[in-house]
């Protein structure tokens, strides 16, 4: 399927979560088999040709990217956990929202010092949330230079920050009235 197919997958719903923002919900696109399975081959080629050797996924929708890319180059999948979820011994970041701050955790024995470690994310904003990630990933010692989204909203400036963190960012479509 074209980009321009699977972007017309994306709903988009009005004034979520408040008033004024465009949603963008993959939740049809991931709904739509071969729309999910064209987008995670998308996905799969850009890290397949990175070199990466593992991926790192966001809670919550990064999961459903991450680990289908994972699973399709059976490479490793991290899981970057939102605060107080993992059972284990975690390292943390926190991080700015809009309105005041989040925690995202994980399990620093999870990367092989050196490792190449790719992001997956469904969505780049603001890209404080793979900022954040980039800096625990390499606290548990990975190396971190790519990061692959299926949507980039490119007025928020995510892959201008990315870039400032010395991550290259590639998305399959975006929105850039939003
Ligand atoms: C959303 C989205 C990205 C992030 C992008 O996650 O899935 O992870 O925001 O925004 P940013 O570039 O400004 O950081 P969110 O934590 O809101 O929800 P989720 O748990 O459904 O993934
Ligand atoms: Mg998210």
């Amino acid at each position: 399927m074209a980009p321009q197919e699977l972007k017309s997958l994306v709903r988009t719903i009005p004034d979520f979560p408040v008033k004024g923002i465009q949603f963008r919900d993959i939740t049809t696109l991931i709904g739509h088999g071969e729309g999910f399975a064209a987008t995670v081959d998308w996905l799969a080629d850009g890290v397949r040709i990175s070199g990466a050797e593992a991926i790192a996924g966001m809670e919550a929708r990064g999961f459903i990217f991450g680990a289908a890319v994972s699973a399709k180059l059976a490479l490793p999948f991290l899981p970057i956990r939102k605060s107080g979820k993992l059972p284990c011994d975690t390292i943390g970041v926190d991080y700015a929202l809009e309105y005041g701050s989040d925690r995202l955790e994980m399990d620093p024995t999870s990367v092989v010092p050196g490792q190449n470690v790719a992001m997956v994310d469904d969505l780049l904003a603001t890209g404080g949330t793979a900022c954040a990630t980039a800096r625990l990933l390499r606290q548990a010692g990975a190396v971190v230079e790519n990061a692959f989204f299926v949507i980039d909203l490119p007025n928020l400036g995510g892959a201008e920050k990315l870039g400032e963190c010395g991550v290259s960012v590639a998305a399959l479509m975006d929105f850039a009235d939003d």
